[in-house]
C-alpha cells in the first residue's frame, strides 16, 4: 500500500529530465486558457520570504507579439541599426513561439527583506513555470537578451521604474525532443562540511 510518504510521483521523472526548447524549435499549439492559467497558478506557488510578492508575470500573445517585435526594432533603428536582417529577426523575435511570458521582478523595500531574497523568489517563479509547462507537455526557454534590459521595452511593457524584466518565457510545442545537454557532476558542486 503506498501512502503519502513513500509514494513516488511521476514527478521525480520530470524534474530528472526537463530541459529547455530554443525558442525557435517551439510551435503551435500552446497551452490553452486553462492550462495556461493552471500553468501560471503553479507558478505563483514559490517560496517568498514575508509574503512580499516581489514579481508578476505579463502574458504576450497573439498580434501583441508582433506589435512588441516592431516596437524592439524600432528601438534598434533609433540606436542607428540599420542591417535588415536584423531588424527583421527583432521583428519576430517573439513569434517564434506562440505564447511568451515576461516574467517581472517588483522588489518591494519593507526595510527589512534583502532584495536578492526577492530577487531568488522571482527566480523560482521562473523555474516553477517552466516546470508546469513541462508537466502539462509542453516546452519552453527562458530568454533575456538586450530587450530584458531596455528602458523603453520596459516602458512598452508598462513596468514601472523600479521593475525589471527576469525573462522572457516562451512556450510552445517543440518541433523535437531536445537532447540532454551536459550537466555539472553533483562531486564539483556538493561538498561536505
Ligand atoms: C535569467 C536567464 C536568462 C537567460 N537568457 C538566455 C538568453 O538570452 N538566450 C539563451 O539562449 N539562453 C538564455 N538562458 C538559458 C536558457 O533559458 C536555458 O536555461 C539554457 O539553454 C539551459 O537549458 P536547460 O534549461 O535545458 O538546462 C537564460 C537563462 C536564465 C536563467
Amino acid at each position: 500500500m503506498t501512502s503519502l510518504h513513500n509514494k513516488k510521483p511521476e514527478a521525480l521523472e520530470l524534474l530528472r529530465t526537463r530541459r529547455s526548447v530554443l525558442a525557435r524549435n517551439l510551435t503551435n499549439p500552446g497551452p490553452d486558457k486553462d492550462t495556461l492559467r493552471d500553468i501560471f497558478e503553479i507558478a505563483l506557488r514559490v517560496p517568498d520570504h514575508r509574503k512580499l510578492e516581489p514579481w508578476r508575470l505579463i502574458l504576450i500573445t497573439g498580434e501583441n507579439r508582433q506589435k512588441l517585435g516592431e516596437k524592439l526594432a524600432a528601438i534598434r533603428a533609433a540606436n542607428g541599426e540599420t542591417e535588415p536582417a536584423l531588424l527583421d529577426m527583432e521583428r519576430q523575435r517573439f513569434t517564434r513561439a506562440p505564447i511568451v511570458v515576461a516574467l517581472v521582478f517588483s522588489p518591494r523595500d519593507d526595510g527589512k527583506t534583502p532584495e536578492i531574497e526577492q530577487l531568488l523568489s522571482t527566480g523560482a517563479i521562473g523555474q516553477n513555470l517552466q516546470l508546469a509547462v513541462a508537466a502539462h507537455g509542453f516546452g519552453s526557454q527562458w530568454v533575456t537578451d538586450w530587450c530584458a534590459y531596455d528602458d523603453h521595452v520596459k516602458q512598452e511593457l508598462g513596468l514601472k521604474p523600479h521593475e525589471h524584466i527576469a525573462g522572457f518565457i516562451h512556450i510552445g510545442t517543440p518541433r523535437q525532443p531536445p537532447r540532454e545537454r551536459p550537466r555539472p557532476a553533483l562531486k564539483d558542486k556538493l561538498s561536505i562540511y
